[in-house]
């Protein structure tokens, strides 16, 4: 089963960081997640709308200068990492889920995201692209069938996991408040991976396993590295 820091190795080192990414490769995560919203053409990472919560800056990101954004501590004196910097953390046989929280320009946040995988050497065969909006991931699939589409939901959906099929997604991410083992097994029939969040208790992690669950996205990589072992 996948294990993918969410937001890196997140309990251990401030989320979204380049330090929390290296911890949870240290652990053995089998990849990381991660949360982006494009800024002045730049795909920049982090979680919420607003920069309270996770820095010292104050404000929404979407009105943000990408200078000021740079300025902030992340946690521990960690920047806000950029795209190429979050890839440049990751051994290329690593997977690397991007979740879109934000973006203004599909066409340019392309481009970003070739010059971040272009730069860094990372492969891009590694990297699934995920959002709740799924009017965007089927924009992007018209622009760049190659690229992996993660389709995200919280919500159980009405006609199981047609709506990922529907989207060309590579696989589909459900929330652990509403994944049951039905889900599961229909995303099986499908051909489609699931991969649930977030999982951080361990009775959860056994019962997804024990469904067949392809993945799970955790605050907690090595305690779910040492239950479940890493693949
Ligand atoms: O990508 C899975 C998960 O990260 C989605 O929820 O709010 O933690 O980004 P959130
Ligand atoms: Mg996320």
């Amino acid at each position: 089963m996948w294990i993918l820091a969410h937001r890196g190795a997140s309990k251990q080192a401030p989320e979204n960081t380049q330090k929390a990414f290296r911890l949870a490769m240290a652990q053995q995560a089998t990849g990381v997640e991660f949360d982006t919203y494009q800024v002045e053409d730049e795909i920049i990472v982090i979680h919420d709308r607003r920069l309270e919560r996770t820095t010292d800056g104050h404000g929404q990101i979407n009105n943000a200068s990408l200078s000021y954004l740079r300025s902030l501590d992340a946690g521990d004196g960690e920047p806000i990492p950029f795209l190429t910097d979050a890839l440049r953390c990751l051994p290329d046989n690593t997977i690397c889920n991007v979740e879109i929280k934000s973006l203004y320009d599909i066409p340019r946040w392309l481009l970003a995201l070739d010059a971040a995988v272009s730069q860094t050497g990372f492969n891009r065969d590694n990297l699934i692209v995920s959002s709740f909006n799924h009017r965007w991931l089927k924009r992007i699939h018209q622009l760049e069938p190659e690229l992996k589409l993660g389709a995200l939901t919280s919500s159980y959906p009405e006609e199981g996991v047609a709506f990922a099929k529907k989207l060309n997604a590579f696989s589909v991410h459900v929330s652990l408040d509403v994944v049951d083992e039905e889900l599961v097994k229909m995303a099986k029939e499908e051909g489609l991976p699931i991969l649930v969040f977030t999982v951080d208790n361990p009775e959860d992690m056994l019962t997804l396993q024990a469904w067949g669950v392809d993945g799970i996205f955790t605050n907690v990589p090595e305690q779910a590295v040492s239950l479940l072992g890493s693949t």
